[in-house]
């Protein structure tokens, strides 16, 4: 009833798991998904399949994202990107709460279908439903030719290349990529100024570059991993466009780790998890230097004064945390590609410490293809 990778029939280039060589293919990932497709000339990107004309572009009122596990979580990313860059109200869902919960399918909006493997039932049932219902739907799906590329109306590939390892890395960076590259060409249909497009795809160019960079610092997240691995429980908090990446930060600690981890907006912590803050329960904070800094400044200052530890992943070092995991800064709507990557990190080598099956975590399967 589930798909299984033959993961024998990849090399594992001299790394001990998969998930440590998907995590360290990221940057040609990144290439790869940007390869031939930037126009300097109109500061914007050409999707080849997408299947939509200017016209129809501009007459879309409202996008709606599907998505389950990680793949919603990058769909959340990419529902933030369509509203900053193309100013269209979106939003992301679970592709399997959408599809029980009888949703009114409208005319005016384009629908989404994210998935990795393109075989995820919900996914697929979703797509079937809406199209049955007269909707268009895109797909941003990673396997070429997969069940929901074929259903999909149109879209883009992901181009991850295969990932073998049951819980995802490289895809997930590649899909908000990916929806970067839509959100840049939608928004150049409709409002994004040339100087805005430019700033963006100059931002994009950079990140393989700092995803490389990124990856240098492994030592020291082994390190910080080693440190917390006794934990029995984490918080992962974001605000905005740090949330769904202390969201995806947690699936991965929690699916690799077995280690159990929350995520909640930074904003919500005193409507209840600060509760949970004391010395035992250790918080990771994503802390990007946006407009936002000073909010998520107080939230660090919080949990201090209720004696919790922080781990915090930001653009400079963070006087309220113990310690601070710094990554290189990109453009503001940019900045959630990266802010998780070092989080992998931290996960692999927490569930390294623990001894657990890394690629192939209990009760889980790569594609779910069942309900
Ligand atoms: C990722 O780490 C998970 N194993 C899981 O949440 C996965 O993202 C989800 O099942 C969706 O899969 P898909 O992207 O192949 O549709």
């Amino acid at each position: 009833t589930t798909v299984e990778w033959e993961a024998e029939s990849y090399d594992m280039g001299g790394h001990d798991t998969y998930m440590h060589k998907e995590i360290a293919e990221q940057a040609e990932a990144v290439d790869r998904v940007l390869r031939g497709r930037i126009d300097d000339k109109f500061a914007t990107v050409h999707l080849g399949g997408l299947n939509l004309d200017p016209r129809e572009a501009r007459s879309v009122r409202r996008i709606k994202i599907l998505g389950c596990g990680t793949s919603y979580h990058a769909g959340q990313i990419g529902a933030q990107l369509i509203e900053e860059l193309a100013r269209i109200p979106a939003d992301a869902e679970p592709a399997s709460e959408f599809r029980y919960r009888n949703p009114v399918v409208d005319p005016d909006t384009l629908y989404v279908a994210v998935s990795q493997s393109g075989e995820t039932y919900d996914v697929l049932a979703a797509v079937q439903e809406l199209k049955r219902k007269g909707a268009r739907v895109l797909g941003v799906v990673n396997v070429v030719g997969s069940a929901i590329a074929r259903e999909a109306d149109g879209g883009t590939y992901v181009h991850a290349g295969p990932e073998v390892c049951v819980v995802s890395t490289k895809c997930f960076t590649n899909t908000v990529v990916a929806f970067a590259l839509l959100a840049l060409h939608l928004g150049r249909i409709r409002d994004l100024s040339v100087a805005d497009g430019r700033r963006i795809i100059e931002g994009l160019r950079r990140l393989p570059g700092q995803i490389d960079e990124i990856l240098k610092a492994e030592p020291e997240i082994k390190r910080l991993a080693l440190h917390f691995a006794d934990a029995k429980s984490m918080l992962f908090i974001g605000r905005v466009r740090g949330y769904p990446v202390a969201r995806e930060a947690s699936l991965k600690l929690k699916e690799v780790s077995y280690i159990h981890a929350e995520a909640y907006p930074a904003s919500e912590l005193k409507h209840g998890p600060l509760a949970l803050v004391e010395p035992a329960m250790p918080t990771v904070a994503i802390v990007p230097d946006d407009e936002l800094l000073e909010k998520n400044r107080a939230a660090l200052e919080e949990i201090k004064a209720r004696s919790g530890r922080i781990l915090a992943v930001a653009h400079q070092e963070q006087e309220k945390a113990d310690h601070t995991i710094i990554v290189p800064k990109n453009e503001d709507e940019l900045d959630p590609i990266l802010m998780g990557i070092p989080l992998q990190l931290f996960a692999y080598h927490t569930a390294l410490a623990l001894g657990r099956d890394i690629d192939k975590p209990r009760n889980l399967a790569k594609s779910v293809t069942v309900e």
